[in-house]
């Protein structure tokens, strides 16, 4: 059933139906759109273009829709065009030609915007709960190895030893990023478009602000025109969603390397693993390669709706129903990888010894000397050669750097006195960097907890939006 046609002589062509369908991927927005409705529809009776009686009627109608919808009793067919023809075909189904009484002082332009809204507004809340408990089990896992010596890469070499837990909480801190900018994007969204019609508002609806608190939102739009046309808070939702999905990658890539068998590192539990169906030796990590695998679609689904908002005029046009299959893809994408993302966090257990074994080696001692070294007075450049012969030195002798005595410090370079040596060893260099943002196990403690207390008022928060959106959605 279509919502228009009265000054059209025939009906679209088939293929013409088929191009500008989209019911296949708006069905989902079913709930939000009688939502958003049930408050228009209250705007209309306010306003007396429906009368109580009438609009009391309707109201029971889309109530009832509301529910066979969320329980799949009234579902799309495919001669609907879209969720806003479906749905009215339903509520004539109950109520005759009073069902089309609801599109007076709207249009699909500012309902489709709406409902887009509310339904990213719901969702983002579960994404953030889920990228808060990824957050955490980070600074948790994390607490476990304070007292865990490992090498520190740059350029993927051994450059300084560092405490594990540093190493595992850095996670924390670029998913904490996420988090705010979810709550950025929330403050400019929560902007209400309804009441914005085609492009010019209504003069049906007089008093469209009615609706903001009851639709979870802040604050109205302040252009009908830009409220039709504006699409920045998908875009931004997007781009959001692809750096978490870049930031899922690179732990990804890390679990990958640290469970290969060069490494030895990390041991992946079997409940988040795969195997080979050829060779029976294999434990493959395939979630650490399906969260390091997405992040290209979720760079593709953004890069895709900038593209088409690209040049576009303001105010509705229809390449803007383009948007709706990218940020879909990009939530399901993210609910269907983060669980299992969080679980092989939660479960990953690591090989102590292999690792501190290896923080001393690859001369990743060789700061110390020279840091030493500019404590007494020497020029850094200077120092920095010094250590460099260090290096030599150990090389040729085929030793590491805690390996070195007092008497081969002074034949490198008589400065290098026995109070070098502590420094030569991991724990103490390690230690020795106590300042705040340093590795040392005190100072990674310190800001771990401090992120867990911040993560504390986030899940405050979260709990808050998640509250406020079932009271919109009657959940
Ligand atoms: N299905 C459309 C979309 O997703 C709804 C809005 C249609 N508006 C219009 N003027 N044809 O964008």
């Amino acid at each position: 059933m279509s919502l228009w046609g009265g000054r059209f002589n025939g009906s679209p062509s088939e293929s013409v139906f088929a191009l500008s369908r989209s019911i296949d991927f708006d069905w989902r927005l079913a709930p939000y759109d009688l939502i958003s409705s049930l408050a228009h529809l209250d705007g209309l009776e306010n306003a007396q273009i429906i009368n109580r009686e009438k609009s009391q009627e309707i109201r029971s109608a889309l109530q009832n829709l509301l529910l066979e919808v969320r329980s799949g009793k009234f579902i799309a067919n495919p001669d609907d065009e879209d969720v806003h023809s479906a749905l009215e075909r339903g509520l004539k189904e109950k109520l005759g030609d009073l069902g089309g009484a609801l599109r007076a002082g709207r249009s699909r332009n500012d309902q489709i915007a709406t409902d887009v809204k509310i339904y990213l507004l719901e969702h983002m809340n579960y994404i953030e709960a889920m990228i808060l408990e990824l957050a955490d089990a980070f600074s948790e896992l994390a607490m476990g190895y304070l007292d865990l010596a490992a090498p520190g890469f740059t350029h993927l070499q051994h450059a300084q030893p560092i405490t594990f837990a540093q190493e595992l909480s850095k996670h924390s801190f670029a998913l904490e990023r996420d988090l705010n900018r979810i709550a950025d994007w929330r403050r400019r969204t929560s902007v209400l478009p309804l009441g914005a019609g085609a492009l010019a508002g209504s003069r049906l609806v007089p008093d469209p602000e009615r609706n903001i608190d009851r639709l979870g939102f802040t604050s109205l739009a302040g252009n009908s025109i830009d409220a039709v046309a504006d699409r920045d808070f998908i875009a931004e939702a997007l781009f959001i969603f692809a750096l978490i999905g870049v930031h899922l990658s690179r732990i990804g890539e890390e679990f990958t390397l640290y469970a290969s068998s060069e490494f030895s590192w990390a041991v992946i539990d079997d409940a988040y693993a795969t195997g080979s169906s050829i060779m029976p030796q294999k434990k493959n990590p395939d979630v650490a390669e399906l969260a390091r695998g997405k992040s290209g679609r979720f760079i593709g689904n953004l890069t895709s709706l900038l593209v088409t908002l690209k040049g576009l005029p303001f105010a509705y046009n229809r390449d803007l129903q383009e948007d709706k299959e990218p940020i879909f893809d990009s939530l399901d994408q993210l609910f269907l990888l983060l669980p299992p993302v969080i679980g092989m966090v939660k479960t990953v257990k690591f090989n102590r010894d292999k690792i501190s074994k290896s923080a001393s080696q690859g001369f990743a001692l060789a700061t110390e000397i020279a840091d030493f070294l500019v404590e007494r007075s020497i020029p850094f450049a200077q120092a920095h050669e010094i250590a460099g012969e260090a290096v030599r030195y150990c090389e040729v002798k085929g030793i590491e750097l805690d390996q070195l005595s007092a008497e081969d410090l002074v034949k490198i370079d008589p400065r290098l006195t026995p109070e070098l040596l502590p420094y030569l060893q991991v724990d103490g260099a390690i230690a020795s960097r106590s300042a705040t943002l340093a590795t040392s196990s005190k100072s990674v403690e310190e800001e771990i907890q401090k992120i867990r207390n911040r993560f504390k008022k986030i899940a405050g928060e979260i709990k808050k939006n998640q509250d406020l959106m079932s009271k919109v959605l009657f959940l």
